[in-house]
């Protein structure tokens, strides 16, 4: 399938690890961790990621606490999904975030959502989400036990962000949990002013679990890409971060081709845009897990849709290399990302993980 991709080709760029271990500053300053529908002031210390939440008293009015039933409870969701603020009155309700950093600070918003038929009636909502004055995403709950995440990443034009749920049919609006992280305002460089986050994967999970803090100083959640056709490599020492920090316990796992069952040698996914106008950013995250002897290389090229789009590389031995566009692609339906070895390689290429964002 030959395709024409416009605006995506030849507007690539390249983040190396820095030079020297930067200082690890994974501290929750200036998060903004809010669980939604706990009692009035209240906060307490998440057990298995450390993050402190608190309730979200003077964040938003007008809201109604409430507890998930106790069916939905008895399933051990995360304690943050336990509750939910409802908002039955009014239209649009809207939280209202003052991030420390203001209009000179980037930031990742994730707001989740799980219902729980915390209102008895086993209704399934469904409600638009928007960040400022603008449409974010719509929420559409479809079952009850299964929690629902959106996030972006927003660069404000004033100080404090507005995040607000907005009735759009006669069920009623709800929250789970409300986070805001600080970003390096350098990475995710973007045309736009949000990136609305379509997949971020952990390729080659030896766990099966998602990562998070604060393993990830940014709070990012990784999830877990299982690849049947793939063999997973691995280095159990730590992998240094370039500016983007994607954490050592994602990039000490890639993904290559399984020698067994490989019918090529290359490494290759893709993905499917609901409307051609949709624009998209990926970001490839590649580090070298195994020490390559001098005889041996490993060298590739990345494809997308059968442009080369950057190459050929080597992914530097325990040292993170980002590769990512630009500027967005667009105006096509499916988006065929082939990694190929170059002529010399001697070795498979791999790759360690993947984000995938949708302008929005
Ligand atoms: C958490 O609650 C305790 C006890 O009510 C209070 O002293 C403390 O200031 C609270 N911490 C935050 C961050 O709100
Ligand atoms: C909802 O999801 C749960 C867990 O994945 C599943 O067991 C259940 O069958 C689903 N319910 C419906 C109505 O689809
Ligand atoms: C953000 O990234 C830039 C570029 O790598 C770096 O120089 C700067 O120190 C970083 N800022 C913070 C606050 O970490
Ligand atoms: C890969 O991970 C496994 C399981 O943690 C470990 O036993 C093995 O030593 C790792 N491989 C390398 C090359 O470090
Ligand atoms: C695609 O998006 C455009 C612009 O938002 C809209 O006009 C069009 O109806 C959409 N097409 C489909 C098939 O949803
Ligand atoms: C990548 O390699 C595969 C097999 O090695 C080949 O079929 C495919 O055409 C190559 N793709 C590009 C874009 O070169």
């Amino acid at each position: 399938m030959e395709e024409m991709l416009n605006g995506f080709l030849f507007a690539w760029l390249v983040t190396l690890s820095l030079a020297t271990i930067a200082v690890a500053q994974d501290d929750q300053s200036g998060f903004i961790s809010i669980d939604c529908g706990i009692p009035a002031g209240s906060n307490y210390t998440d057990r298995i990621t450390g993050l402190s939440y608190t309730s979200d008293v003077g964040y938003v009015s007008g809201g109604v606490s409430n507890s998930i039933s106790l069916i939905y409870q008895s399933n051990s969701p995360e304690r943050l999904f336990l509750t939910v603020t409802s908002f039955p009155l009014g239209t649009k309700n809207c939280y209202t975030l003052t991030p420390a950093q203001g209009i000179f600070g980037k930031y990742l918003i994730r707001a989740s959502f799980l219902y729980g038929d915390y209102d008895g009636t086993g209704q399934l909502p469904n409600f638009d989400l928007y960040i400022g004055e603008n449409y974010w995403d719509t929420v559409t709950i479809s079952n009850a036990s299964i929690p629902i995440r959106k996030e972006i990443i927003y660069t404000p034009s004033t100080d404090y962000i507005t995040v607000c749920l907005v009735k759009t049919d006669t069920t009623t609006p709800f929250i789970s949990a409300l986070e805001l992280r600080p970003l390096n305002i350098t990475i995710y460089p973007t045309l736009s002013k949000s990136l609305e986050l379509y997949a971020r994967l952990n390729f080659g999970t030896l766990t099966n679990q998602y990562i998070r803090y604060n393993y990830d100083a940014y709070d990012r959640i990784w999830m877990p890409f299982l690849w049947d056709t793939k063999a997973i490599i691995n280095t159990t020492q730590d992998v240094l971060e370039n500016t983007y920090r994607v954490p050592s316990a994602i990039m000490s796992t890639a993904v290559t081709p399984d020698p067994l069952t490989a019918t090529n040698e290359s490494v290759s996914f893709y993905w499917t845009a609901n409307n051609i106008t949709e624009r998209y950013y990926i970001y490839m995250h590649f580090a070298e897990v195994v020490e390559v002897p001098v005889t041996q290389i490993r060298e590739f090229n990345i494809y997308i849709n059968d442009n080369l789009f950057y190459g050929p590389m080597s992914p530097n031995y325990l040292s993170t290399t980002t590769v990512y566009t630009v500027s967005p692609g667009y105006g096509v339906e499916r988006y065929d990302i082939v990694i190929n070895k170059t002529a010399i390689s001697t070795l498979p290429p791999l790759l360690n993980a993947v984000e995938i964002y949708r302008e929005i």
